[in-house]
């Protein structure tokens, strides 16, 4: 018989975002981070894994070519915590199921968005690689369980087992065990809530976040002041905005958070700039479309935020975005245009 599960996983953006680690090979982090998942068909990665008797070694394809699973690496330890995870979940428990654990297997990975738009494909990715392998091995596991698994491949990829709002709570274990996703509040709890991707460079970014956050987290002082002081408080104040449906108290603490995120890049030693000018920009455009709501009474209607790269997603509700996307039409053809050829931006997409 053939062993095989295809699974699928979203992209997650961070409002409060993960920025730093207390342990590098466990990927934990130095502050809880909550995000949303883009539930777009156009934002996703889809795996398959097979596992097969006859198979010589773990293999991965990765959109068609064939990648390395490094010894001891990311990939390589989510497998084996997988396979770790059959063994005691089910082989232990039911001997006659087929000793799945034992084979190695096979994985291939899709991402349906191309990776040179500047988006994050190692959160849906690692994602979708643990769910197809739960699917594989028949896991009776919660998604938070999963999530601890899918933290090691990549910390952001953690958020990615729920769908909706989700907090990564950072935990203080030193085996990890308590640093998982937590579902804040399922998509239909808010399904209002929108978000435009504006691809403003597809340029590959300068510095990765895993080598930039480890520089920060070794060199700046503002970083221990939002540990400390500034993220447990966000954290609790977003959690309620969300599910108070306070879409004003959201948008404030997003800006805010993604503001703080990129001044502790550049409190970094040597300095790390992710927006460029176009992003800056966009916030300005955001900041005035805001700026005459609130003066109208209305509250805020958009927030912007930024992750290590330039390119804008824009949080709106529903009623708001056919005008926002009209904006920044006519502001920033620029990002438009690359929308038409490459990816740019997209309208209504539903969070
Ligand atoms: C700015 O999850 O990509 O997007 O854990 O080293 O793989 P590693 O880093 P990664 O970092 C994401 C950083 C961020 C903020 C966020 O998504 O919370």
């Amino acid at each position: 018989s053939v062993y095989q599960a295809t699974a699928s996983a979203p992209v997650n953006i961070a409002c409060i975002k993960y920025w730093g680690k207390r342990d590098t090979k466990l990927i934990l982090p130095t502050n809880s981070s909550l995000s949303v998942t883009l539930h777009q068909d156009h934002l996703r990665s889809t795996t398959t894994s097979r596992a097969d008797p006859s198979f010589e070694s773990d293999r991965l394809w990765l959109n068609g070519k064939e990648e390395d699973i490094k010894a001891g690496g990311r990939m390589a330890t989510c497998i084996a915590e997988m396979k770790r995870l059959r063994k005691e979940e089910v082989e232990d428990k039911q001997p006659n199921e087929p000793k799945l654990s034992s084979y190695h297997v096979h994985i291939a990975s899709f991402n349906n968005f191309p990776t040179a738009a500047g988006l994050a494909s190692s959160a849906s990715g690692f994602a979708a690689l643990v769910s197809s392998l739960a699917q594989l091995y028949k896991l009776p596991v919660s998604p938070s369980t999963l999530s601890l698994i899918a933290r090691q491949g990549s910390g952001s990829a953690c958020r990615s087992l729920y769908g909706g709002f989700v907090a990564w709570e950072q935990g203080t274990r030193a085996d990890g065990l308590d640093s998982l996703a937590v579902e804040v509040a399922p998509q239909s709890h808010w399904p209002e809530m929108h978000a435009l991707i504006c691809v403003v460079s597809d340029d590959k970014k300068g510095t990765s976040s895993t080598s930039g956050m480890q520089r920060t987290v070794e060199t700046s002082t503002l970083l221990q002041h939002r540990i400390a002081h500034v993220v447990p408080k966000r954290m609790a104040a977003i959690s309620a905005a969300i599910k108070a449906r306070d879409f004003d108290a959201f948008a404030q603490i997003t800006m805010a958070d993604s503001n703080q995120f990129h001044a502790v890049a550049l409190d970094t030693e040597p300095p790390i700039f992710y927006m460029n000018d176009v992003s800056r920009a966009i916030i300005a455009l955001i900041v005035e479309y805001n700026r005459v709501s609130v003066e109208k009474g209305h509250g805020r209607k958009a927030a912007y935020t930024y992750d290590a790269g330039p390119n804008a997603v824009i949080y709106t509700l529903k009623e708001n975005v056919k005008e926002i996307i009209e904006l920044i039409v006519r502001y920033f053809p620029q990002a438009v245009g690359s929308f038409k050829d490459v990816f740019g931006l997209f309208g209504g997409v539903d969070v």
